[in-house]
């Protein structure tokens, strides 16, 4: 049997069922239980009962305790204050359950898959083709990413959509440059990370330069207008020039993806003008159904409660006055082509906070045209502003925005500093592959470990530090316990139920228990940040009992040490699995 209940789940089911046995009349009444500091866990859920059935709280209490059955699971359970339950587990208990978890043939921890899984859709990196990246793009990539790793490991299937704006007008222009300059567009590279330098640099010039002829030359402007018709109506020439763009930015989107050590796959770029052939139908649907209207001369979808400042409604633009379609039909397309085609419950956009409105009102016209509903349902999983350590939004000092490259390079520079100082036995080799996994993975955790929602300053400092909740602080305990590990040679891992715990050893027990209902629920409200708390806390406590409780000292008697080896096995593995899920590598030395 591979998933295990975790011991809260069993306690809540016990209580549960005292609950019903000792007062019929009760109907189900759930225990309201949560961890405690005074015991393991305490249960509030009497006190609302005893209201309802107009009792003595304290009273029920004791009918429902004398109704749980003795041994096993609880050690103790006592009636405290207005009608609290205070629950400590058996130690054995606690062992048990972990064993259990060690011992799941598919490796997961016990972890369950769940139950109601189906099929999301995620929106997720996705960069703007002939443009740099920026760090908002980051954000998108790292969350999405890790969002991807624990839907998987839930059970959900997940389809992938990059979508990249890929389409637009200015493509007219770039184009039009291209042909008046040919050559532009040309360098010699091997697909490394220099060479997604120098793709980018060379989309850089050629964009400036473009946009210097498109400002100040009306002839090019109006070369460059016609660009733009010659583009949509498919004209090859021209089509074959865009896809050189797009194929340009790729190297350089590769390159940044690799470095943040992320796999992105190709078909799943699904790009703005991927959708160009649902548009037309799109607006037609929209406009037949009377869910879009036509108002100068644009087709618009009006909302009740969006209004501009001058308190007129501001309507979605689903069709502009000049034939044109905007971001809001790609998207409106997206939706129809993820919901019928690739047939998903769940549409997951990973994008900043400063899309919301644009979201809402896509997705509230989704929802009156029927393509979302009951079964279906869209969420924006809305980021906030990355910003400097001045609180500004991050901008180099020159107020430009800060190459995705530099960036990375630097925070691999910051950790290897720290690798270097920490492990003096590495060779030069070890420290760059060390360095690379704990740069990376600092700014990966720095991102996910404050809720996505909220503004967060980047700090190198802070997150390459050794101390605090950062990533290397944890990739430090993982390495703590594979190094025990090795130095514990013929020593075994291995559970001992019959042995007393000592308070860091419960601790750390009852805590590596939690890891599938926190990973439950991360899946289930798209919070990864609860992950990287719980891996935090899970690495501090598994650091007390590093230092209270010794394992390989020759006073400790063996089966305490085996006992000890195990608990300490287990927590390299959750923190392994964690990380993994967040997309952060877990070195074996540090
Ligand atoms: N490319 C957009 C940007 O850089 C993000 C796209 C978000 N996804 C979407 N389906 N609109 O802002």
């Amino acid at each position: 049997m591979a998933s295990v209940n975790s011991l809260a789940s069993t306690l809540q089911q016990q209580l549960a069922d005292a609950l019903t046995a000792a007062l019929p009349d009760a109907g189900t009444a759930d225990p309201l239980l949560r961890r405690s500091d005074r015991a393991d866990f305490q249960a509030n859920g009497i006190l609302a009962l005893a209201k309802k059935l107009k009792g003595n709280p304290r009273e029920l209490a004791s009918q429902v305790t004398a109704a749980i059955p003795a041994g096993g699971l609880i050690k103790e359970i006592e009636v405290s204050g207005p009608g609290f339950l205070n629950v400590t587990l058996s130690d054995r208990a606690i062992i048990e359950t972990l064993a259990a978890r060690d011992a799941d043939d598919e490796g997961r921890l016990g972890v369950p898959y769940n139950s109601a899984a189906g099929t999301t859709v995620i929106d997720y990196a996705q960069p703007n083709v002939a443009k740099e990246m920026h760090v908002g793009h980051l954000r998108s990539a790292v969350i999405g990413d890790a969002m991807v790793q624990i839907l998987e490991f839930t059970g959900e299937s997940v389809v992938r959509r990059h979508h990249i704006g890929d389409w637009g007008t200015q493509f007219g222009m770039l184009i039009q440059y291209l042909i008046e300059h040919p050559g532009e567009l040309n360098h010699e590279g091997d697909g490394g990370a220099a060479d997604g330098e120098a793709a980018m640099s060379s989309l850089n010039r050629l964009y400036k330069a473009s946009r210097v002829l498109f400002d100040s030359d009306e002839e090019f402007k109006a070369r460059s207008r016609d660009r733009v018709v010659a583009l949509q109506a498919g004209d090859e020439e021209t089509l074959s020039l865009w896809q050189r763009f797009v194929d340009e930015s790729k190297i350089y989107f590769y390159s940044v993806f690799n470095k943040l050590d992320m796999e992105i796959r190709d078909p799943d770029i699904v790009g703005e003008s991927g959708y160009n052939a649902m548009l037309e139908e799109t607006c037609r649907i929209l406009e037949e159904s009377g869910v879009a209207v036509r108002s100068e001369g644009a087709l618009c979808v009006f909302f009740d409660d969006v209004k501009g400042p001058d308190g007129n409604p501001v309507p979605l633009i689903v069709k502009k006055s000049n034939g044109g379609y905007g971001y809001a039909a790609t998207d409106l397309s997206a939706i129809r082509d993820r919901v019928q085609n690739l047939k998903a419950n769940t549409l997951l956009y990973v994008v900043d906070a400063r899309q919301s409105l644009h979201f809402k009102m896509v997705f509230e016209t989704a929802r009156r045209a029927g393509w979302l509903n009951e079964d279906v349902k869209a969420v924006q999983l809305a980021f906030g502003t990355v910003l400097g350590k001045d609180g500004k939004p991050f901008k180099t000092r020159e107020g430009e925005t800060v190459r995705l490259q530099d960036l990375l390079d630097e925070a691999i520079d910051r950790a290897s500093t720290v690798v270097r100082e920490k492990a003096k036995d590495l060779t030069d080799e070890e420290i760059t592959e060390r360095a690379t996994q704990v740069g990376i993975g600092a700014v990966k955790y720095a991102d996910l470990s404050t809720s996505a929602a909220r503004d967060y300053k980047f700090d190198l400092d802070q997150m390459v530090s050794l101390t605090g909740d950062t990533s290397v602080y944890i990739q430090y305990a993982h390495a703590r316990s594979r190094s025990i590990k090795r130095k514990a040679g013929e020593l075994k891992s291995q559970p001992h139920p019959e042995l007393e715990l000592a308070p860091a050893e419960r601790a750390l027990g009852l805590h590596l228990d939690q890891f599938a209902e926190v990973v439950a629920e991360v899946a289930a409200a798209y919070e990864p940040h609860k992950l990287a708390s719980y891996l935090y806390q899970l690495s501090s406590l598994f650091t007390t009992f590093y230092d209270q409780c010794p394992v390989l000292k020759p006073e400790v008697p063996s089966d305490v040490a085996e006992n000890r080896l195990f608990l300490s096995d287990l927590t390299a593995r959750t923190l392994h699995q964690g990380m993994e899920l967040l997309g952060i590598r877990t070195p074996e030395r540090l």
